[in-house]
C-alpha cells in the first residue's frame, strides 16, 4: 500500500470524468484544468484530486511539491513501427538530394528495405534495438505505444516481430498494443502475386497469430501500388474471425476509399489522412472510427498535413501519433507532434493536447486507463519544469519542458 500526495500543482490539466471515451468538434477546444491543486494516488491509481483550498487530511507516504510545475497526463502514441532494424539514413540523404519517397521505395529502398535488414537481425538484437526506442519514448513522456508489425513480410518474420512486441509489453509499465501490420508492402518474393501473398498472410499468419495471442489488432497499408480497397476488405473481413480489430494507413498519398472501408468494418482508428476529400468526412460522420493524423511524417516527408481544421470542424473528433519509423517518421516525441499540430496544422493547444491524450487513448484502445486525469485511472503523468502555461509544450518546440515522468 504505497499513497502519494502531489501538492501545489501550479495547474493540473485534463481533468475530467473518466466516463468520457473522447471529445469531437467544439469540444476539443475545451482542456479541463484545475489550478492549484492536489492530486492522490495509490498503488499507481489516481485516487482523488481537488483544489489546495481543499487539502486534505490523509496519511501518505510521500508528500511530491510541485510548486510552479503543471502535471498533465502521459502521451499516448497509437501508431509507430518501433520495432525495426538498423535504420534509413542512406535514403534520407537521397531524399535531401531530391528523391522522393515513391522514387526510393521503386529503387529498393523503403519499406522492403527495412524489412530485408530485419530478416537478418536476429530476435534479441531487434529486442534491445527496440528497447532503447521505448525507452527513449517514455522520457519524452509518453505513457502508451501501439506497435506494428509489417517490416517483416515473411511469415517466419512477421511473427518474430509480434514475439519482441510482446516481450516489449511484458517487460516495460506502460501499456503496449500490438497491431499485425504483414499488409505493408508486397514482398519481393511475390512482386507479381499479391492476391498469394495476401492469401498467405491470411492462411497462414493469421491462425498463428490467434493461436499465439499475438496482436490486439489488424492494419494494412491501404494505398495505390500497395493494397486496393478490395485487398483491404478481404483482409479485415478475414480478420474479424479472429477478433481482430481494424486500425488501418489510408490516404496517405491518395484518397481511394479506404476511409469508408475502414468505417464499414468498425476500425477504431483510420491513420495519416493526409489526403481527404470530402465524402470521406461525411463517411466518418455517425462512426466509432477515430481519425488519427501523423504530421511527424508530413514534416518530414514533405507531404501536405492533415487537414485537421476541416476535420474538427465537421464536428468529429481527432487524435495525434507519432507514426515513428525509419522511414517517414524517424522521432518518437510527441511533443513535437502536438507542436507541429498546432503550427503546421491549426490546432489550438487545448485540441492537440486532447489529441495526443485522451482520444490518442481511445484510439489504441486504453481509453479506460490512460488519457486523462480520472479517478481509477492509471496514476501515469507528466511533470513539467517551471513553465508558464501548458501552451508553453507547442510553443516552445523541440524544447524539453519536461521535469520528471510518473508511471503507474
Ligand atoms: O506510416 N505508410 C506506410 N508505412 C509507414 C512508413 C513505413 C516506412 O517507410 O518504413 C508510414 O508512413
Ligand atoms: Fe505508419
Amino acid at each position: 500500500m504505497s499513497k502519494r500526495i502531489y501538492k501545489n500543482i501550479k495547474q493540473l490539466i485534463q481533468v475530467r470524468p473518466g466516463s468520457i471515451a473522447y471529445v469531437a468538434g467544439k469540444d476539443m477546444k475545451r482542456l479541463p484544468c484545475i489550478n492549484n491543486a492536489w492530486l492522490l494516488t495509490k498503488d499507481g491509481i489516481i485516487i482523488d484530486y481537488g483544489e489546495m483550498a481543499d487539502y486534505p487530511t490523509v496519511h501518505v507516504e510521500e508528500v511530491i511539491d510541485c510548486t510552479n510545475r503543471l502535471i498533465l497526463p502521459t502521451w499516448c502514441d497509437s501508431h509507430t513501427h518501433i520495432v525495426y532494424a538498423g535504420d534509413r539514413e542512406s535514403e534520407f540523404v537521397d531524399k535531401i538530394n531530391g528523391f522522393t519517397y515513391e522514387e526510393i521505395a521503386n529503387r529498393g529502398g523503403g519499406i522492403l528495405n527495412s524489412a530485408q535488414r530485419l530478416q537478418e537481425t536476429s530476435t534479441e538484437q531487434l529486442y534491445e534495438q527496440s528497447c532503447l526506442r521505448v525507452e527513449e519514448m517514455i522520457q519524452m513522456g509518453t505513457g502508451a505505444i501501439e506497435i506494428k508489425s509489417g517490416y517483416g513480410l515473411t511469415a517466419e518474420s512477421e511473427i518474430k516481430m509480434l514475439r519482441v512486441i510482446k516481450k516489449i509489453k511484458d517487460n516495460f509499465p506502460i501499456e503496449v498494443k500490438a497491431t499485425f501490420l504483414g499488409a505493408h508492402a508486397i514482398p519481393s518474393d511475390f512482386k507479381n502475386n499479391k492476391a498469394g501473398y495476401l492469401d498467405m498472410l491470411i492462411k497462414d499468419v493469421l491462425p498463428q497469430i490467434a493461436e499465439e495471442q499475438l496482436a490486439d489488432y489488424v492494419d494494412i497499408f491501404c494505398e495505390k501500388g500497395y493494397f486496393s480497397v478490395n485487398d483491404t476488405e478481404k483482409l479485415l473481413s478475414a480478420s474479424l474471425e479472429y477478433g481482430l480489430i481494424p486500425k488501418i494507413h489510408v490516404n496517405q498519398f491518395n484518397a481511394i476509399g479506404g476511409i469508408q472501408t475502414g468505417v464499414k468494418y468498425q476500425a477504431l482508428s483510420v491513420d495519416h489522412l493526409e489526403e481527404l476529400n470530402d465524402e470521406d468526412i461525411v463517411s466518418l460522420k455517425d462512426s466509432k472510427t477515430m481519425p488519427v493524423a501523423l504530421p511527424g511524417c508530413s514534416f518530414f516527408l514533405g507531404i501536405p498535413y492533415t487537414p485537421a481544421r476541416r476535420i474538427i470542424d465537421a464536428d468529429l473528433p481527432l487524435a495525434l501519433a507519432s507514426d515513428y519509423n525509419p522511414g517517414s517518421s524517424p522521432s518518437g516525441n510527441m511533443n513535437l507532434v502536438v507542436s507541429l499540430a498546432c503550427i503546421k496544422m491549426k490546432m489550438t493547444p487545448e485540441e492537440a493536447i486532447n489529441a495526443a491524450t485522451i482520444n490518442a487513448a481511445y484510439a489504441m484502445g486504453v481509453g479506460n486507463k490512460l488519457g486523462s486525469i480520472s479517478k481509477g485511472k492509471k496514476a501515469s503523468f507528466i511533470i513539467t519544469k517551471s513553465i508558464n502555461s501548458y501552451a508553453s509544450i507547442p510553443y516552445s518546440y523541440g524544447a524539453n519542458h519536461i521535469h520528471k515522468i510518473v508511471i503507474n
